[in-house]
This record gives C-alpha cells, structure tokens and sequence, in this order.
C-alpha cells in the first residue's frame, strides 16, 4: 500500500512530483523518496519519516529535470529505514523503481542475482527489479526488451515506474497495483491515485493488468504478455481538485464526516435505474453473497438484516480474506456483491477472482471509478462519494449503506418508501454533523479520552453499527475498543466491565427495550454508558439524540461516533487523516 508518482515531459519534473507525493501520503507514510533524471544523471533523495518532514532536510535547489518519480511508503518487507526506502537502484546504478506491490518470489530471484554478482543494500523485495532489468541488460537485450523478460519474472503485485540513467525514457508497468495516467499539453503523469495530479488534468487513462506504458517523445502502451501494442480509452474525471482538498478543515477526516449529508442527499436523488437492474439480478441469483473488508463488510452486515427484515431476502456475507474457505459450493448461478471503496482491496480481488473461477456472477459497489474491482465486475454501482482521502471510511461507509438499504427496499418493492425515508434524514445529518454537535460531542471526547477500553453494544441493526463505532475509534485514537452484539454481553465481555469503562448503546424504536436491560447490567457493575438513539433514558450518563429513521438509523447513528472517534484522536494528539500502521488501500493480501 504504497504510493508512487512520475511526470515525464516539457515542464521540470520536481515540483509536480514533490506536490504530487504530498497527495498520496494517505497511501503510505513510512518514508518517502524521489529520483530525478537530470543532465548529470539519476538523483536520489530519500529519508524516513512523513513527506514534509523528509522534505525539510532535502534540498532540491539545485535540481531539476524533465523525468522524476517519487514514492511514499507504507513497509512491507523491511523496516521503516533509509535503506529501505523508494526509490531502489540495481547494484551498477543504471535502473532506479519506484514500487508499489509484493513481489512474492523475491527470495529466489534475490538469490539467484546474488550469485551472478548483484550486491543489495536493502531488505526490500523491490530490489530485485532493477537489478533483474540490470543483469538482463548485461545479457546483450536492449532496455525494453531487458524490462520485459525481467517483468516477466516476477510473481506477485506491482504498480512500477522505472528510470533508466542512460536514456530519457519513463516505463510504467501494472499488475494488480492500480496505476492511473494523466494526459496534459505538456507531458504525462503516472500515479497510484488520481489527487497527485488532479490540478494538472482531468484526462486519464485507468491501465490494466498487464499493460506496460513507454513514454519519452511519444507515449505508447503493450500488452506485457502479447507485445502488441494496445488502445486504452482516455476518461475524464468528475471530480475536481478542490474535492481532494481539505478546504475549509484542519483534516481530511471531518471535512469528509461533513460532507456526508450532501452525499446521502445526491444519494438518493440519482437515476434509480441501476438500483433496480441490480434489484432484479439479485432476485434471480441462487444464493446471494456480500464480501467485503473492514468498514466496507460492516455497510455488508448491516445490509444484511435490511434484506432480510424488508424483503426476506437470505444473503450472507463473508470478510475477503475469509471467502475462499467457501469457495467450493458457489455455482454460475451464485452472485457475488463485492463492496469495496477503492476497488482495489486485494483480499477483496482475491475474493472475486475465485468466485469468477466459478464461473458465479460479480456486481460491485465502488467509490473509484477506473478502478480494478469495477474491471473484475459483471455490473457496478458507483457510490459517487467523492475523493475520500482519510484513511478511515466515514462518507463512503454511509454512502454504501444508502446504496445497500435503496437495495434493501427496492428487493421489498418499496424502493420510492426507501428513497423517502433516506431523504428524511438529510436535515438531520447536517444538524449532526454541525459545530453545535460536534461541540456537544467534545465534551464526551474530554471524558473518554485517557480511557483504555471502550465497549459499544447494539441490537439487530444497531449491531454493525456497534461493530463500525468500534472500529471507527480504535483505528484513529488507538484505544481498545470492541463491538458486539448486546445478547453476547453476558457470554463473555462483561468480565471487563470495570467502574467507569465506557460503554456506547445504540438504541432504536425496535429494540429499545432489551439494548436498555443490557445498559442497566452495565451500569450495575459500574460502567460510564454512552446513550446514542431516539430517546433518552435515566441508565444513560451521557445521551446523543439521533432521530429514529428505521432502517436508516445505521446511517445516521454511526455520525456522532465518526466525531468522537476524530476528537479522541485530536485529543490524544494522533493524526486523523494518518493513523499509524494504517494505509487507505490494503493493496496486500
Ligand atoms: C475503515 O475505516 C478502514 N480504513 C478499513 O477497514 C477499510 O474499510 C477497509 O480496508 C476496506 O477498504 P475498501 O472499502 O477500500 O475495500
């Protein structure tokens, strides 16, 4: 889960790449480095840390050049050092790479290098590859024919730029990493993501497994494979740069909390034709399931009681990384809903490829377009939630349970109730995310904020939404926190409870009456309880309304918890939008 950017063309290359990386750190913030082609040949300047502190003890003055990649780094194999740090060179210094991606065979390729000579100086798995296109070089194969056969060997995932210090040629290459270019006047950019150059263009191209872009003069992609030349469509991109922007906030963290009501509203104002296609492809399907990570398998289980309650529709719903262990009783008739923010998960790939082997159908609900998940499926609903750039999910969580619950209701044939109801909650979620609010909440993060365990319950659809609350804290403020059923509170978990632990509630119309039994077996063994729901009650010490909307409570009650969770960390002095050991796509499985 790294970032990688590169611009070859008329305009020096050091400015683009530096603002470029800077918009890619939320991809991976380890170490970052850069490598400019310049008349003296290939420049390096790495260090460890995140891009402005690295780029404070860099000094570019001197430097320029029309060819430059840079990479931020989120470590996989080695340790956050300098070393290990992107961009790496073969051993003679003739190929620089920046890479995102696992090669998974690097051992025996390192090895075998080894003992033809190459010497490392990193624990990376990148480095194999410049010294793989080195050592083929040395064989008598010309540069892109070296570049090829070394791709070739290579087992595993790579986003690839590749510099050569003897000619002016920039190479792209992917392969289950994403790799996006943008077209301008004046050259080309080649990035992990679409902000690191979003102000220069909105013409792109989303590249394909298996492509191999050379650019120089002219700009020509290959299939890797076939060595014959392809064709890829240039798009336009709907977002603009101000989206990617944090604006008018601190972080991008509540500048996305805040835009959710806008969201739910285009939501739920958008052509409801795909809604229903897909409607109609669910009802047909023998056997129905959700597969998802994270946040992205929270919206899933939460769909899960709307099907069932609405439409009595039986789905199940499976993490990624576990899906495959239930591979083998999926049929062509089976249809898979993968949901996935960026469309690039890789246990959620994985996923779908071993359902595509059986030949079962994928539809796919996605908030990047262009990006590998919407290539791997049969149908797709974009979530049209904008550029989400904090690591946490917070507007595309709620903008897939709006798409999830429009399902849900469409699936019952109540799909114009379902809108309606979703609409009702607009007004609402702008109250909750205002500076009254939030104002509100931060009292409640004071209290929290030197807690070590926090516990969140909640019952039928207040459930996942217990789970998200959970996650939503301990991802961004690192204290424990678990969500659970309220049932399962008296087969285990309430051991833990201790005087003052804090304990959120969500409570709803429906199962007010048991979560609140739950909450008083809680306050009876001294715990601090966090009321979230319609109405108050004496068992609760601190109490967040949120309107009753039914089936759209999981939209609107997880909001509060995505304020205390950014407050706990401002407090706890983390960074919202960078949580350690985080990255916002996990491009590895
Ligand atoms: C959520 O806050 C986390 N950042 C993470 O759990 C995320 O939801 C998960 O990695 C899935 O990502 P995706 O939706 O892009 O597949």
């Amino acid at each position: 889960m790294c970032g990688i950017i590169g611009y070859i063309g008329k305009k020096n290359a050091v400015p683009l790449v530096i603002e470029g990386i800077k918009k890619l750190e939320y991809r991976g913030y380890d170490s970052v480095g850069f490598a400019v082609k310049t008349e003296q040949g290939i420049i390096i300047k790495k260090g460890v840390g995140k891009v402005d502190e690295v780029l404070s003890k860099l000094d570019f003055s001197e430097i320029s050049g029309n060819t430059a990649v840079a990479h931020s780094r989120w470590a996989t194999h080695g340790s956050v050092t300098q070393e290990n740090a992107h961009p790496q060179m073969s051993s003679k210094g003739d190929i620089v790479v920046v890479h995102n991606g696992i090669i998974e065979n690097y051992q025996a390729l390192k090895q075998d290098l080894t003992n033809k000579g190459c010497t490392f100086t990193s624990e990376t798995d990148t480095e194999v590859i410049p010294n793989l296109i080195q050592n083929e070089m040395d064989s008598g194969k010309e540069y892109i024919e070296s570049v090829k056969s070394a791709l070739k060997k290579l087992e595993g995932s790579y986003a690839l730029l590749i510099l050569n210090k003897n000619n002016n040629i920039l190479i792209g290459a992917r392969k289950e990493s994403p790799l996006v270019v943008g077209f301008t006047e004046d050259g080309w950019f080649f990035a992990s993501d679409i902000p690191s150059f979003l102000e220069h263009t909105k013409k792109v191209i989303y590249l394909h497994d298996g492509d191999l872009v050379i650019a120089n003069d002219v700009f020509k992609i290959y299939n890797l494979d076939t060595g014959l030349e392809v064709k890829r469509k240039i798009a336009t991109v709907e977002w603009d740069a101000e989206q990617a922007k944090k604006g008018v906030f601190e972080h991008f963290m509540m500048k996305e909390i805040s835009e959710q009501a806008a969201i739910i509203s285009n939501a739920v104002t958008q052509d409801m034709s795909k809604i229903k296609n897909v409607a109609e492809t669910i009802k047909k399907a023998r056997g129905v399931y959700f597969i998802a990570c994270g946040s992205s398998y929270n919206a899933c289980l939460s769909a899960s009681y709307k099907f069932a309650k609405l439409a009595k529709v039986h789905v199940n719903v499976a993490l990624a990384s576990e899906f495959e262990n239930y591979k083998d009783f999926l049929t062509p008739e089976s249809l898979i809903i993968a949901v996935s923010q960026s469309g690039e998960t890789a246990d959620v790939l994985s996923a779908v490829k071993a359902a595509k082997e059986k030949k079962s159908r994928i539809i796919s609900i996605i908030n990047v377009m262009g990006s590998s998940l919407v290539r791997e499926s049969d149908e797709f609903i974009m979530q049209n939630a904008g550029p989400e750039i904090c690591v946490l999910a917070t507007k595309s969580y709620t903008s897939q349970l709006v798409i999830l619950t429009l399902l849900a209701y469409a699936l019952a044939d109540k799909l114009d109730y379902g809108v309606s109801k979703i609409k009702e909650t607009v007004n609402h979620i702008y109250y909750l995310t205002s500076e009254n609010t939030r104002n509100y909440i931060k009292d409640l993060a004071e209290r929290l904020r030197y807690a070590n365990h926090i516990y969140s319950i909640g019952r039928g659809l207040q459930y996942p939404t217990a789970l998200e609350a959970a996650l939503k804290i301990k991802e961004v403020s690192y204290i424990h926190a678990e969500g659970f059923a309220g049932g399962e509170l008296k087969h285990g978990t309430i051991a833990m409870i201790e005087h003052g632990t804090p304990c959120i509630v969500f409570t709803s119309r429906e199962t007010e009456k048991q979560i609140i039994s739950n909450a008083l077996e809680l306050k009876a063994r001294g715990a601090y309880i966090i009321g979230i729901g319609p109405n108050n009650n004496e068992v609760f010490d601190f109490f967040i309304k949120v309107r009753e909307a039914e089936e759209a409570n999981s939209i609107c009650q997880i909001i509060p918890i995505q304020i205390l969770a950014y407050q706990l960390a401002i407090l706890r002095g983390c960074d919202p939008d960078y949580p350690k050991n985080l990255a916002k796509v996990v491009t590895v499985l």
